[in-house]
């Protein structure tokens, strides 16, 4: 079988089961199971296909036809310019999470020196993990209150050789930790509780705890909203991705007297989601 053939079959196979953009996944479920580049695949439809790769992928498929995240089978996630562990201890991040964190550069670029940041939330750790190879001097605090989670981000660490920069806080809310911080970032658990079952499978394999943000989906945000000037730098800045109308929502609620510089940000579907102000 041929590597062209098995393609256009399992596309037609994972389209049937309803999942989105059948072919790339198809794609990429071949390249894992052959550990090739999936450009490769593209560029040599007659590649032959051994057959314990084979039955690799036919494996593969199955978890996909079920239902279960592209990077969970895959058991990695790009992010910006790292790789990252991923597994169902964490949520799979996303496109938008990556500007956040090229926002949170942004604003660190602009204080120089040795910075600290706290990555509030922090998964497999993939925020805080790229400012901190991004930023040869920031010391990072990755907090979280999943265990499991917490292991990832500690495990992503090590494989990319950050972890004598990096702390590791299992906690539920910003009072576990001092500062004070050039930035905290977070992007927290965001849904509105009453949302959540109607979720596509895919996102519901995920863990819960990373998604429900209680009745208005704002419990987390508020919170940090709330402590965040107590362990933030003068100057320094809370950055926070959230959902629609959320993010506008929760500043206004943020007081003039202690926040400048308040604003919101879109991604790049044009929904403005990232919540921006600065500690006076
Ligand atoms: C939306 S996920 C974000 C994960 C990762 N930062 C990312 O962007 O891919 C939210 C994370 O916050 C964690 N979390 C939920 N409630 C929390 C709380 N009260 N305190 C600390 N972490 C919390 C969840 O376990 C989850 O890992």
């Amino acid at each position: 079988m041929t590597a062209g053939k098995i393609l256009t079959e399992a596309a037609g196979r994972l389209a049937k089961a309803g999942v989105d953009e059948p072919a790339p996944n198809a794609q990429w479920l071949l390249a894992g199971a052959m550990g090739v580049e999936r450009l490769r695949l593209l560029a040599e439809p007659d590649l032959p296909v051994p057959p314990e790769a084979l039955a690799r992928f036919e494996a593969f498929l199955r978890l996909k036809e079920e239902g279960q995240p592209l990077a969970y089978i895959l058991g990695w996630q790009d992010f910006r310019d790292i790789r990252l562990k991923v597994d169902g201890r964490v949520l799979v991040p996303r496109p938008e999470t990556e500007e956040l964190a090229g926002f949170a550069a942004d604003f660190l670029r602009g204080r120089g020196g040795e910075v600290s940041a706290l990555d509030y939330g922090a998964g497999s750790g993939a925020i805080g993990l790229w400012l901190a190879h991004e930023f040869p001097a920031l010391k990072l605090t990755s907090l979280e209150v999943s265990p499991e989670a917490l292991a990832c981000a500690r495990e992503n660490a090590a494989e990319l050789g950050l972890s004598s920069r990096c702390s590791f806080v299992e906690a539920s809310t910003l009072d576990a930790v001092e500062g004070p911080f050039d930035i905290i970032v977070s992007n927290p658990p965001y849904i509105p509780t009453e949302v959540i079952p109607g979720l596509a499978p895919e996102v519901l394999s995920e863990p819960h705890v990373a998604l429900d943000g209680g009745e208005d989906g704002l419990d987390v945000a508020r919170m940090l909203a709330r402590l965040a000037p107590s362990r933030l730098k003068a100057g320094g800045a809370l950055l926070m991705e959230l959902g629609g109308g959320q993010a506008a929502a929760l500043l206004e609620a943020m007081s003039g007297e202690v926040w400048t510089g308040k604003r919101t940000f879109s991604d790049l579907n044009g929904i403005y989601r990232f919540l921006f102000a600065v500690k006076r």
